[in-house]
């Protein structure tokens, strides 16, 4: 039998859960959750909203309402990790070690944060107002979230793979930084304090991102994307009166009772086919091209999203009158993450040094003075299916992101050439950098050439 593979999900608690959330998101990863061979942890990431939502009940409100949801919409607790992570005081703990290995530099790049500040000085004011180091730290917490519990793999829309490599490269700096004195340890064999050694030879675990490709994308009532932001929603849980409304306000087109109409071409028709079986949809189908009024098919998607949501709403329902059923679910669920979590912070705060006195003392590792000065490339392979490779600093930032290549024995040759002839690599503004001609790739945000020659020029006498 081979591991497990370990997938987490952290489930922003803002808002009220509408349909668009149910179909892209929840739906899905509960599905997910009953893969065998899989691992998985969704929590509720409450610590994430205090960056937000700064009123306290709102807050509270918030964290119950989606813990409900998820339950009432089929999460098992018995067969996933699911908790609150304010309950987990090794995230935050593992986030303050990794704040000390992250370069302030990359999180100068994080997108959130860029677009704050660029938000700022489109509007004359200082780069930084209104930033708290909370929103600045986001993409700390949120590799903590993940590394506390070796995560594998993480599922996230396209706007997170940012922090997914960020994630990486707090786990791969963490790893560099303290890994050699772990194995140490191990070695030693520390009888004061029962360590436990993993199998991985790491002490954290790189993350890979999960990209949904084709996550449903629902549309709302006006027929643009399903969102709080466009105002056009129809919550999960509205009960039946209010869903009846806000489907009649649906915006069709203007064909009478008995004119065909084009089904593909509406929206109403979108909402439909994402709840009906395939026969359900085919029906519909042949039915507005046959002529059935707007009113009819209105009529049609209330009973079709009703007698779905009906059942959930029911159990919703049950749970919203029984906070305490749910505290407890989330209390087990924190006990059962603590598990993982305890033992592996136990171990990581060895890693870096903070132990009892009484621990027999562990000679400091070699210097790494002469590998600290190394950079590196770091080949990888994207969901695109194509070969990339990274230019990394000592220190552990990116410098250049590579083009993609058909086969990782096309980047590798481009990796060798630019060990070998680095020096003669050039940069031309809005053309990326080439080398004799041939396209590299481009220099991270605020990254100079002249620290990528520097860096390249480490490697020259390697052999080629
Ligand atoms: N940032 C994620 C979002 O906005 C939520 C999140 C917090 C998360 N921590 C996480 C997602 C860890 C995956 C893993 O959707």
């Amino acid at each position: 039998m081979t591991a497990p593979v370990r997938i987490l999900t952290g489930i922003t608690t803002s808002g009220t859960p509408h349909l668009g959330n149910y179909a892209g998101a929840i739906r899905p990863a509960i599905a997910a959750s009953r893969q065998p061979g899989t691992e998985s942890f969704y929590f509720l990431a409450d610590y994430h909203a205090l960056i937000k939502a700064q009123d306290p009940a709102r807050v509270q409100r918030s964290t119950l309402e989606i813990a409900a949801t998820w339950l009432a919409c089929g999460l098992d607790p018995d067969r996933v990790w699911f908790y609150r992570q304010s309950d987990i005081p090794e995230i935050p703990e593992l986030a303050w070690f990794l704040a000390c290995v992250a370069g302030k530099g990359l999180l100068n790049r994080a997108h959130a944060y860029k677009a704050a500040v660029d938000a700022n000085v489109a509007a004359g004011e200082d780069p930084d107002a209104g930033v708290s180091v909370g929103l600045y730290l986001y993409p700390v917490l949120m590799a903590a979230d993940i590394l506390a519990f070796r995560a594998q793999k993480v599922p996230v829309g396209r706007d997170q793979i940012q922090h997914i490599e960020m994630a990486r490269d707090f786990a791969a700096r963490f790893n560099y930084l303290y890994g050699g004195l772990h194995d140490l340890m191990r070695r030693v064999g520390d009888e004061s304090q029962k360590f436990i050694v993993h199998e991985a030879k790491q002490l954290l675990v790189l993350p890979e991102a999960v990209i949904e490709e084709q996550v449903a994308t629902l549309p709302g009532l006006d027929g643009r994307k399903m969102s709080k932001s466009y105002d056009n929603t129809i919550p999960l849980f509205a009960p039946p009166a209010q869903l009846k409304k806000l489907i009649a306000s649906i915006v069709t087109d203007s064909r009478l009772p008995g004119e065909p109409k084009d089904p593909d071409a509406s929206h109403l028709f979108t909402l439909y086919r994402a709840f009906a079986s395939e026969a359900q949809a085919a029906g519909m189908h042949a039915a507005l091209r046959g002529g059935l009024s707007w009113g009819e098919a209105k009529q049609a998607l209330f009973e079709l999203l009703d007698g779905h949501l009906a059942p959930l709403r029911e159990k919703y329902e049950a749970l919203m009158a029984k906070p305490a059923e749910i505290e407890a679910t989330l209390q087990a669920g924190a006990a059962k993450a603590r598990a993982i979590a305890t033992p592996l912070l136990r171990e990581l705060r060895a890693a870096v040094g903070l132990r009892p006195l009484t621990a027999a003392m562990v000679e400091a590792p070699k210097p790494k003075a002469a590998k600290a000065a190394q950079p590196s490339f770091k080949q990888y392979r994207e969901s695109d299916g194509r070969f990339y490779f990274k230019l990394v600093h000592a220190d552990g930032r990116v410098l250049v992101q590579s083009e993609g290549h058909a086969s990782p024995k096309e980047a590798g040759a481009l990796v060798a050439r630019l060990k070998a002839e680095g020096a003669a690599l050039v940069h031309e503004a809005g053309k990326g950098l080439h080398l004799a001609g041939v396209l590299v790739g481009r220099l991270e945000d605020g990254i100079e050439l002249a620290e990528v020659l520097e860096s390249l020029a480490a490697f020259a006498g390697d052999a080629a």
